[in-house]
């Protein structure tokens, strides 16, 4: 639960507000999206839920917890539950570390898993986003994006996290890799009910994934509700202009919901 976030920058002697009073809940097994232009605020968000930044103003509650206000221990302990998946794995992960490696390292770190254990259950992450457990001594770098993109998963399932904030997470994949990634967290949602604060500039796929969607309009929620209804039917002046913008918004096709 978000409260009245806000986070300020300075640039070139003026102060922007790029979250502005900023404030949501996310029930478990949700996916809330966070939809709006470029430099809206959805990543400044992402990163103050991550708690990568910290904001200005507002709370953070998190199973519970004031999440602001967790020393570095209890915040790496409660990290294994808040997990986080981006665009670009190759800039989150060493791309010469090994599949193997970039698994193995919350399994060690968050003490989930034995040094005898870990290979085992390496191979059952990879074999749970739908990989070949014959990946793991491949590098990062050596596997196509759409591999990557599921080893992010895998690594972000592996600490069985009650949120993933996915940035941007299938925008940079071609449409067919994209639809069987969002397949795959859409089943990995139902099975282990995690909740998503799934960020996209594609109000599409928002409409396909999303349960519910906020709109961003420079730091603000513009508007806010049920996704097709909201992406149906805006109101505010930049829904309707994102909409009237958006490529072939299939109205119809619907991915995770009846
Ligand atoms: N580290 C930073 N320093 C200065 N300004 C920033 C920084 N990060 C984000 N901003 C500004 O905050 C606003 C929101 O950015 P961002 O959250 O990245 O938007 P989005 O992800 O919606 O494109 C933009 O005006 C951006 O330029
Ligand atoms: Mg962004």
């Amino acid at each position: 639960m978000v409260s009245n976030l806000t986070r300020r920058y300075r640039r070139g002697g003026k102060t922007i507000n790029a979250v502005d009073d900023v404030s949501f809940t996310i029930e478990p097994g949700e996916t809330l999206a966070l939809a709006g232009p470029s430099g809206s605020g959805k990543s400044t968000i992402a990163r103050l839920v991550l708690r990568l930044i910290e904001p200005d103003a507002g709370g953070i509650e998190f199973e519970g917890n004031d999440f602001l206000a967790l020393g570095s221990a209890a915040l790496r302990a409660q990290r294994a539950r808040l997990q986080m998946v981006f665009q670009d794995p190759l800039a989150a992960f060493n791309p010469r570390a090994t599949v193997a490696r970039v698994l193995d390292d919350p399994l060690r770190i968050h003490g989930i898993a034995s040094r005898a254990e870990r290979p085992r259950r390496v191979a059952a992450l990879l074999e749970r986003v739908g990989l070949s457990a014959d990946l793991a001594p491949r590098a990062i770098h050596e596997i196509s994006g759409g591999q990557r993109q599921r080893v992010a998963i895998a690594r972000a399932i592996a600490t069985k996290p009650s949120l993933i904030v996915l940035d941007e997470a299938v925008s940079a994949l071609d449409v067919s890799v994209r639809g069987q990634i969002l397949e795959l967290l859409l089943d990995l949602q139902r099975q282990e009910r995690i909740a998503y604060l799934f960020i996209s500039h594609d109000l599409g796929v928002v409409r396909a994934v999303a349960h519910r969607v906020i709109l961003l309009d420079a730091g603000r929620i513009a508007e806010s509700g049920d996704a097709r209804d909201v992406i149906d039917a805006p109101q505010s002046a930049i829904g309707k202009a994102l909409v009237a913008a958006a490529p072939r918004l299939n109205r119809t096709r619907s991915l995770g919901r009846p």
